[in-house]
């Protein structure tokens, strides 16, 4: 571990199939006012509204609904929760959702007392708010297992009209203040999702992953979270209703993105980043994104980082190193990633996700330029890889 860090998360969790007796305990302490957020209706269908409102009104809350929060949610649709804060002297956020609805209530908070431009300043800027900023509190309950949103400060909103789609992490401050973690509550969800959902926390790993070369603890506890996620992303995609493989894939989600994989090293992110400008241009689902540009750019930038690809193989994949040279094991470790991709169903391209030849210009000009991993891409690099995966 050669970098320099502060660790710290404030997000309290509470795990498990009896974690929402929890709830109660966990929304004494903040306030009365509660501004209830959830997405298209899951939450109606599968019975966690009516236990999560049982407690809520049990616990003698005064609840606003804001239904709605759509997948890559807007920045129009925050800008509705702003108004609702703002009209109804809400002093408590509850997300009840996915990764959408956690940013989507992160994004409401940061705004609802800020008298700016939000959009411009947290996003486009990527500014903090002011230390002496009123910030609404937040909790969550997950829904679906994924983002990593409800352990950390991540918000991801897009902004239609201009068609960009930008992350944002916000200090502890807008981090939930606690979150329930029930792996039952995701069995409802459809397999396309969960599938996404899985490739996007395998993703969050490869990421942090695929950058530095010191001996660092934080890549093996990379490797053992892939290792545990692709074992239980095997069972699951059989037998969905497998609690003990989904609240693998639950927790697994939690640590690849709550920071601490991250610490003392440097990140790559570009996979997210060309993911996202490809979700601005067609509203697709942000795990099937990463899935269908990672093969491609991994081909394109091992050559720089070959003895972490290398070591990938041979570590997360079992591949047996002998008789192979270094590259020949490296790309037998992007085959293997590759195999599973089509294995667990997520997508092996990105025109089945409703990109054309014609909006490949368009997304490349859309990417947000990191130069965190091996190698850092020229514009053109950033087209071949889309055109890679078409
Ligand atoms: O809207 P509802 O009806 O609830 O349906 C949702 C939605 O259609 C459904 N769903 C969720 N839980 C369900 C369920 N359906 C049945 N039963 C359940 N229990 O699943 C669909 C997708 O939900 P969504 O919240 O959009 O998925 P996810 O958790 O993947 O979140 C994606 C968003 O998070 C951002 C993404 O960019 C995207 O906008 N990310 C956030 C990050 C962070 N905070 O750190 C990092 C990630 O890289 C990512 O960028
Ligand atoms: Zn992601």
């Amino acid at each position: 571990m050669l970098g320099n860090f502060v660790y710290s998360n404030p997000t309290k969790l509470y795990f498990g199939e009896d974690s929402k007796k929890h709830l109660a305990e966990a929304l004494k302490g903040y306030g009365n006012n509660v501004l209830l957020t959830y997405g298209g209706g899951s939450i109606k269908r599968n019975g966690i509204y009516d236990d999560v409102m049982s407690v809520l009104s049990e616990s003698g809350k005064k609840v606003v609904e804001l239904p709605g929060v759509m997948p890559n949610p807007t920045l129009e649709k925050v800008m509705e929760g702003v108004k609702a804060v703002r009209e109804n002297g809400i002093d408590f956020i509850l997300a009840v959702g996915g990764g959408s609805t956690i940013d989507y209530s992160k994004a409401v908070a940061a705004a609802a007392n800020y008298e700016g431009d939000a959009w411009q300043t947290f996003w486009v800027e990527q500014k903090d708010p002011s230390e002496d900023a009123k910030i609404l509190p937040i909790g969550a309950v997950l829904t679906m297992a994924g983002t990593g949103s409800e352990m950390n400060g991540g918000s991801v909103i897009t902004n239609e009209p201009i068609k960009m789609k930008i992350g944002k992490v916000f200090d502890d401050r807008l981090m939930p203040k606690f979150a329930i973690l029930n792996p039952k509550y995701t069995f409802s969800v459809p397999r396309n999702q969960m599938v996404a959902g899985i490739f996007d926390t395998m993703s969050h790993i490869m990421e942090q992953y695929f950058s530095g070369d010191d001996d660092s603890t934080s890549d093996y506890l990379s490797e053992g979270l892939m290792r545990s996620l692709i074992a239980s992303s095997r069972v699951a995609v059989k037998d969905p209703e497998n609690y003990e493989a989904r609240s693998n894939i639950m927790w697994s989600a939690t640590w690849a993105l709550n920071t601490l994989i991250g610490e003392g090293k440097t990140q790559d992110w570009m996979v997210h980043m060309i993911g996202h400008a490809i979700s601005a241009f067609t509203h697709a689902t942000h795990g099937m994104t990463l899935a269908g540009v990672s093969i491609a750019y991994y081909r394109l930038v091992m050559k720089y980082g070959i003895h972490r690809f290398a070591r990938f193989a041979k570590v997360v994949w079992d591949i047996t190193p002998e008789g192979k040279t270094e590259g020949q094991l490296a790309n037998a470790g992007i085959d293997a990633l590759a195999a599973w991709i089509k294995e667990i169903g997520a997508a092996s391209d990105i025109s089945s996700l409703g990109v054309t030849e014609d909006m490949i210009e368009g997304i490349a000009n859309a990417t947000i330029d990191l130069p965190g991993g091996y190698h850092h891409l020229t514009h053109d690099e950033i087209v071949s890889v889309l055109k890679n995966s078409l």
